[in-house]
């Protein structure tokens, strides 16, 4: 049997054994979520741009509440599914921490989730309460790649697979959040009339400014040329690196022990790093059980700049 990462499946989605319990999860604790129709959510696979997007919207729009009182950390959706008491250091207080106080946070939030489609709240999937959702995607070859350093920067996470070992885990969906294909299908089947805008990461790369645009139309506020320009240079990935400041807003990062450096975040941030990790066979494999699929779905991504 090949080797993995420690965990189970439920609802299509794998669970790694360092953070879940599946008696937690089994509890859709994700329901206790008060969504508010003025809650701005960033919905990402890892590794897709997430704390790009959420600097980009928070430069922009300082009245968005990005920092949960509590802990002075940015909210994760997700960590409602998270066994906090099996979890250590700060990022285990900021899990127990969130689910007890997200709902004093005043609005208008500025929320991240990476939950596949399958798992969000009932409410949200029934029409009921729909709040905005901003779903960014990236190539799913130099998400594979970015996840592995990623998470190999998580000791406590106990990802000890190789590269190898992890191009296949992530391609049998046996990685935290599942597959990348499921991920990407489910969130694509909902637009605008459902409150969600696509972009892709790639976008973002190659003209920032004109996502932003599509950005401020859906939250319907739109945004001067100059303050546009301005936003998108402070926080490209060269002012980013400089100013690390943003990524102590992280939930991993204040303690040793569960250390996610600055370092790991802003790794490369380019488009085709990919080239540079996947030997011919894993490409091979990689096309045949992902990018064919994805593209069979009408889902291009761009992989090469
Ligand atoms: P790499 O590991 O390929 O460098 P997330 O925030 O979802 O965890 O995504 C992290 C990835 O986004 C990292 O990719 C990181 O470098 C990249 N990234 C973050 N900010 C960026 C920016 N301003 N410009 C380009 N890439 C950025």
């Amino acid at each position: 049997m090949a080797k993995e990462w420690s965990g189970f499946f439920y609802r299509g989605c794998y669970f790694p054994n360092c953070v879940y319990n599946i008696e937690t999860v089994k509890s859709n604790p994700m329901d206790q979520w008060d969504i508010r129709p003025d809650d701005v959510v960033v919905l990402t696979y890892p590794k897709s741009g997430t704390f790009w997007m959420l600097n980009l919207l928070s430069s922009l729009y300082t009245d968005l509440n990005l920092l949960l009182p509590a802990s002075n950390k940015v909210v994760r959706l997700d960590q409602f599914y998270e066994d906090a008491d099996d979890v250590p250091g700060s990022y285990g207080q900021h899990a127990k921490a969130m689910k007890e106080s997200l709902h004093a946070m005043p609005s208008p939030r500025l929320l991240f989730c990476h939950l596949p489609f399958q798992l969000f709240p009932r409410t949200w999937q029934d029409g009921e309460k729909k709040c905005k959702i901003i779903y960014l995607a990236r190539n799913p070859k130099d998400v594979c790649v970015s996840y592995y350093h990623y998470m190999q920067g998580i000791l406590w996470a106990g990802m000890d697979l190789n590269w190898d070992e992890w191009v296949h885990a992530f391609v049998d969906g046996k990685v935290w959040y599942g597959s990348w294909l499921d991920h990407v299908l489910g969130w694509r089947r909902f637009g605008l009339k459902e409150n969600v805008l696509h972009v892709t990461f790639e976008d973002m790369k190659k003209d920032s400014k004109s996502v932003l645009v599509k950005v401020a139309d859906f939250l319907n506020r739109p945004k001067s040329d100059e303050e546009l320009d301005e936003v998108v240079k402070n926080c490209s990935f060269t002012s980013m690196s400089q100013g690390v400041e943003f990524y102590k807003l992280i939930s991993s990062t204040a303690d040793q022990n569960s250390f996610v450096s600055s370092v790991r975040h802003l790794r490369k941030g380019q488009v085709g790093d990919w080239k540079n990790h996947f030997l011919v066979s894993q490409n091979e494999f990689f096309d045949r059980e992902i990018t064919v699929k994805a593209e069979n779905d009408g889902q291009k991504f761009v992989y090469h700049m």
